[in-house]
């Protein structure tokens, strides 16, 4: 009873404090705020001073925006590198990681999203890259829902040397596989053809795409394309995405004793990547000196066969002849 009295007395309290407070605040408070700001006229008009600096010089304001183009695919194709490479253009900003918004965190919101993003000027469009999006019909309609005119970009590589990386890839996780013999593992029943189609069925995931987005709203492109000339690739998704083309020539160099292209380190724009460097080394490819497994001619050839409706499907329905060897 006791306690009930006193809880009362202090709710009643606590309720004079607050309003005492508040009148406080309401006939002292204001007026002093306002003598603070006569005291102080200097630093009120510099401020604004330096709003309408900023207003009248045109320095745009930076925020978080969502992206206007996505990366969706695919993995172990160079999606690393192209996104590292399109971020040297200055109307361009990526996030440094895979978000994997529309797969996996959807339900976190698009604020969420828009929070993961860097601060770009209005002039600049946000990319994100997230390689997985592609093979999700679910994750595709979302993108969808999200802006229907989003453009798209894929990347994809000559099923050979995919296949070949995953394995690489695989092989430096898993010692213990490390010694077992590739060829006898490949060739367990069904997994070879399984693993062959995995590697090699772009267009199953195209045509995901093509099920919703005009197909003019998705570019593809090859690693091989970039690897060879990554300046006239990257122009050309610059004028896929509307943006102006301002790489000079010397924005990539190769580099002969590693025999691919590299970012150009003492470029003007080379700070704007520096910390994707540290992700690809700036180069077409990493230099963790993976190997790529002991392949025999004859494993490669089985891999082309079984490889090739795939292949030749593709460039069909796509309209491009991508030049990959072994086709
Ligand atoms: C080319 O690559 C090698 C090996 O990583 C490196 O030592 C060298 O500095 C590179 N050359 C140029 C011009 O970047
Ligand atoms: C790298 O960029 C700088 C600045 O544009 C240029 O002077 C230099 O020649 C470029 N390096 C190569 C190897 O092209
Ligand atoms: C790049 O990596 C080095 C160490 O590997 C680290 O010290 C540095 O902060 C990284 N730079 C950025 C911009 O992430
Ligand atoms: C195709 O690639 C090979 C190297 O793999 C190259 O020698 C050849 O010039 C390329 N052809 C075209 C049309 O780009």
């Amino acid at each position: 009873m006791i306690t009930g009295k006193f809880s009362k007395v202090s709710v009643i309290c606590g309720f004079v404090l607050l309003l005492g407070f508040f009148l406080l605040y309401r006939f002292y408070g204001s007026p002093k705020i306002n003598e603070v700001l006569k005291v102080s006229p200097v630093i009120m008009s510099k401020a604004i001073d330096s709003s309408r600096r900023n207003k009248v010089s045109g320095l745009p304001e930076k925020r978080r925006r969502l992206p206007k183009a996505l990366i969706i695919g695919f993995n172990k194709c160079g999606s690393s590198t192209l996104r590292t490479f399109l971020t040297i253009h200055p109307d361009v900003v990526t996030p440094s990681q895979e978000i994997r918004f529309f797969n996996d965190h959807y339900s976190k919101g698009l604020e969420w999203y828009r929070r993961q993003m860097p601060r770009s000027t209005s002039r600049q469009i946000t990319i994100e890259k997230t390689p997985g999006y592609i093979k999700s019909l679910k994750a595709l309609k979302r993108i969808y829902k999200f802006d229907p005119n989003i453009k798209l970009i894929a990347i994809i590589r000559n099923p050979v040397t995919r296949l070949l990386s995953k394995f690489a890839h695989f092989q430096a996780r898993k010692s213990s596989y490390a010694n077992m013999n590739f060829e006898k593992r490949l060739f367990r029943k069904g997994y070879f053809e399984e693993r062959v189609r995995k590697s090699s069925d772009y267009l199953s995931k195209v045509q995901l795409v093509y099920s919703l987005f005009p197909e003019d709203q998705l570019i593809i492109v090859s690693e091989e394309d970039l690897e060879a000339d990554p300046l006239s690739l990257i122009r050309r998704i610059l004028s896929f995405l509307g943006l102006r083309s301002t790489f000079s020539d010397d924005v990539f160099v190769f580099n002969e004793t590693k025999g691919f292209f590299c970012v150009n380190k003492t470029h003007p724009l080379f700070p704007s990547v520096r910390r994707f460097v540290n992700e690809t080394n700036g180069c077409m490819k990493d230099d963790k000196g993976r190997k790529h497994a002991e392949i025999s001619q004859d494993l490669i050839s089985k891999i082309v066969e079984e490889s090739r409706p795939y292949v030749e499907k593709l460039f069909h329905v796509i309209s491009v002849n991508f030049n990959w060897s072994y086709y």
